[in-house]
């Protein structure tokens, strides 16, 4: 049971959060807030207990058992978030989950790039945005955390072998205080975004641990093999082979 009282005590937040939408099961919380016909307000967070199309990035499923995780969305609409590249609000996203987790449990995340967070090279979090224009003009951006907080045993075929925070601290965690902490810690890095873009960039190179590495990355049929020299100002992956330097816009990235 997700008991909304106790984590509306602990949301601090200015827009994020405020109008809540909690549900036993839904389709997927992002085409939900991706539905024009429906208009929240900014800021409007919707969490669901049971996803039954659950999405990830690149057309992948996002499965997560009932009751025991944080499957979730945020609405933005104020377009003074959509000047900066998008990798930029990914980044914030995935930093907020890891700072969480750093603020609430003293475990160390590690950022993988575009934005999975990662405990003992096991993914605990994936995020997936997914943006609606009208002409030049875009109306919203929803960025949908998945976040493995209680799940005990995963079945199936994972792309990164998964893990959730139980199964990494050997306790069951409080979901409610979670969530108000990581709604908390991502309104202050989006603003951060548009403020201070360097700060979210130091940041999110701190705890990427793959930069100065071998990788590969593979992006459908493709795949290509340098070291991970930086990430540039937009977000992109700066791939170094050799004297040459390329930037990488999409793809899955793994130690080579
Ligand atoms: C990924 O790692 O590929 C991204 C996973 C994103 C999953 C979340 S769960 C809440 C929201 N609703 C969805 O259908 N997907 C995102």
């Amino acid at each position: 049971m997700f008991v909304i009282e106790e984590f509306d005590i602990k949301l601090e937040t200015e827009k994020i959060g405020r109008n809540f939408i909690y549900t036993e099961e839904i389709d997927s919380t992002n085409s939900y807030l991706m539905n024009r016909e429906f208009n929240p307000p900014d800021g409007t967070v919707v969490l669901a207990e049971k996803q039954s199309k659950g999405r990830g990035r690149k057309d992948r499923t996002w499965n997560s058992l009932k009751d025991v995780n944080l499957t979730f969305s945020i609405l933005l609409k104020d377009n003074r978030h959509f000047k900066t590249n998008f990798n930029l609000i990914n980044f914030s996203a995935a930093l907020s989950v890891a700072i969480s987790i750093e603020n609430l449990y003293q475990l160390r995340p590690e950022l993988k790039w575009p934005n999975d967070v990662l405990i003992n090279t096991k993914k605990v979090s994936g995020i997936l945005l997914e943006s609606a224009s009208k002409g030049e003009k875009i109306e919203r951006v929803v960025i949908g955390i998945g976040l493995n907080v209680n799940q005990n045993i995963f079945q199936g075929t994972y792309n990164i072998p998964p893990t959730s925070l139980k199964l990494e601290l050997e306790r069951h965690l409080d979901r409610e205080i979670l969530l108000a902490e990581l709604l908390n810690n991502f309104e202050n890095l989006l603003h951060k975004t548009r403020l201070k873009p360097d700060w979210i960039l130091n940041e999110w190179r701190n705890r990427c641990r793959m930069i100065g590495e071998r990788i590969s990355i593979t992006d459908g049929e493709k795949t290509i093999t340098g070291i991970f020299d930086d990430i540039d100002d937009d977000g992109f992956l700066i791939l170094r082979q050799g004297t040459q330097t390329q930037k990488i816009l999409n793809g899955d990235v793994s130690s080579a």
